[in-house]
């Protein structure tokens, strides 16, 4: 097993009001969370100035589902990275494939979210992923190549340290369909050999590179017993403390062995 700290992110995505929210954190807070794990969350945007307020001194860091790459001006409805960062956000999303497919950004916004959002400091989780018609024609390691080469361009070595790769097949969300263990690591060497060829071998080496797609406590351990799995970015079963819980636990089950 590699020395990568593993990283388990709950995206909450358009789900759990205040009242909710604030259930959730005070009770992540509260379940004795194993610090051998990275964790974020990921709440909607109208709750995370209160969730930074409730995070502090849990050990749990408080990421952004999206961000513009304007500093600010005229750009009505959106929000920049140093609004986020005013407000204790650390973590910024980038790229998920609901942002991708039903938002419809392109490759070039999601590099442009994601410079920017280094460049202010913040660190960024860019999601990656083949939708199921590329899989059956067996361009998994293409796209992936391809939303990686475009989602890092002009992203330096030093700031590379401040990005997770989350690996998210488009018809593995929110489906109850998994990607075979054996699947989702041939996805993730191959990512961790396009970050080679882009930077370096060690640069690789370093990287997390989280899965993503329907994980939950019963596949999460399997999943992250994988060499180039290093934790999971988790959207339904985030949603509840002790489905979390277990998937942040079987990631710290790997850990250090
Ligand atoms: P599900 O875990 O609900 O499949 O969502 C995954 C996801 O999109 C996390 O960003």
């Amino acid at each position: 097993m590699s020395e990568r700290k593993p990283i388990v992110g709950g995206n909450w995505k358009m789900n759990l009001h205040a009242a909710d929210a604030e259930a959730l954190i005070a009770g992540l807070a509260d379940a004795g969370l194993p610090d051998s794990v990275e964790t974020v969350v990921c709440p909607a945007f109208p709750y995370l100035a209160a969730a930074a307020k409730q995070l502090e001194g849990t050990g749990i860091m408080l990421g952004a589902q999206d961000v513009y790459y304007e500093a600010n001006g005229a750009f009505t409805g959106e929000v920049s990275c140093s609004m986020l960062k005013d407000i204790g956000v650390q973590w910024v999303l980038t790229g998920h494939s609901e942002r991708r497919h039903v938002i419809g950004e392109t490759d070039v916004m999601v590099n442009a979210k994601t410079r920017a959002a280094l460049d202010a400091g913040l660190s960024v989780i860019l999601c990656i992923g083949e939708k199921i018609e590329q899989r059956e024609a067996n361009q998994t390691d293409a796209i992936n190549a391809g939303q990686l080469a475009y989602g890092l361009a002009g992203v330096s070595a030093e700031d590379l340290s401040r990005v997770v790769i989350a690996y998210e097949p488009v018809w593995a969300i929110g489906t109850g369909k998994t990607a075979s263990t054996e699947d989702a690591e041939k996805a993730h060497a191959a990512i961790r050999g396009v970050l080679a060829n882009l930077y370096d071998q060690s640069a690789a080496d370093a990287m997390r590179i989280q899965y993503g797609g329907s994980c939950k406590p019963g596949n999460a351990a399997e999943l992250f017993s994988q060499p180039d799995i290093d934790g999971g970015l988790i959207g339904g079963a985030a949603l509840k403390v002790a489905d979390f819980k277990a998937i942040i636990e079987a990631a710290a089950g790997v850990a250090t062995a």
